[in-house]
């Protein structure tokens, strides 16, 4: 038995000759965050496209706790524990945004929803948005909901697609906050691709470069950033 909770192995998505993902294989231990990096068009989209099973694979595997999940679709991976979010196209506008969280919750089949949906809003703040509609929330308060969404069941792999685009730097700052806390309080693991530098580098566990649709590196965020290859490709050489 593996101790990842997830673990890609030699995943590559070829769409005809363009190498999108080619061998990219990465892990994630319970509660610990991956930041994944890269330049526009690396691949970092399509790797979780991947991993969720939006995609179909070309070659390689996806486990999830010691589970091949490779042949299974994004609804029942999902339902495993597999989570992604999906920046807004989940919510609602006009419903109130506990009931929302609680449908998406009693949608995954958990027992509780009530309860789930209670914890979720609780751990993300929302709690005195409760019964505000969607719609009436600021922009950084719906990629909150957008977050709730994807944290209905308890989830033990969240991926995040640039979760802090648009965001202003104390939204941003606040939402790296929670995602620190859902490491330690709920376990979670966590792939983040992110632009943003100071926050992949300021919350991450371990950092991952890519570079058309390869790692070209991987490991402790001070040793990536100190890395030749990663300064010249991505970070430029004053970074
Ligand atoms: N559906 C698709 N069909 C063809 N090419 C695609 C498709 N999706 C992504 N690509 C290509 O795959 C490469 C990786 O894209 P993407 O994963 O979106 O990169 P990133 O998220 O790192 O910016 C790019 O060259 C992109 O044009
Ligand atoms: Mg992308």
């Amino acid at each position: 038995m593996s101790n990842y909770v997830l673990e890609a192995n030699d995943v590559a998505i070829h769409y005809g000759g363009v190498k999108a993902v080619d061998g990219v294989s990465l892990t994630l231990e319970r509660g610990q965050i991956r930041g994944l990096i890269g330049p526009n068009g690396a691949g970092k989209s399509t790797v979780i496209d991947a991993i969720t099973g939006r995609t179909r694979l070309t070659r390689g595997t996806v486990h999830l706790a010691g589970h091949d999940v490779t042949a299974l679709g994004a609804t029942q991976r999902r339902m495993r524990g597999l989570s992604r979010s999906f920046q807004r196209t989940s919510i609602f506008g006009q419903m109130a945004v506990r009931q929302q969280v609680e449908l998406a919750s009693h949608k995954m089949g958990v027992a509780d929803s009530q309860a789930d949906a209670d914890a979720v809003l609780q751990e993300l703040d929302l709690m005195p948005l409760a019964d505000a509609t969607a719609e009436d929330l600021g922009y950084g308060q719906q990629r909150r909901l957008d977050l709730a969404l994807a944290l209905v069941g308890r989830p033990q792999v969240l991926l995040l697609d640039e979760p802090m685009a648009g965001l202003s730097v104390q939204e941003s700052h606040d939402l790296a906050k929670h995602l620190k806390a859902l490491t330690s309080r709920w376990d979670v693991a966590v792939l983040l691709v992110e632009h943003d530098m100071d926050v992949v580098f300021g919350i991450s566990d371990v950092v991952t470069v890519f570079e058309l649709g390869r790692v070209i590196a991987s490991g402790a965020p001070a040793s990536v950033r100190a890395d030749p290859r990663v300064r010249e490709a991505y970070l430029g050489s004053t970074a």
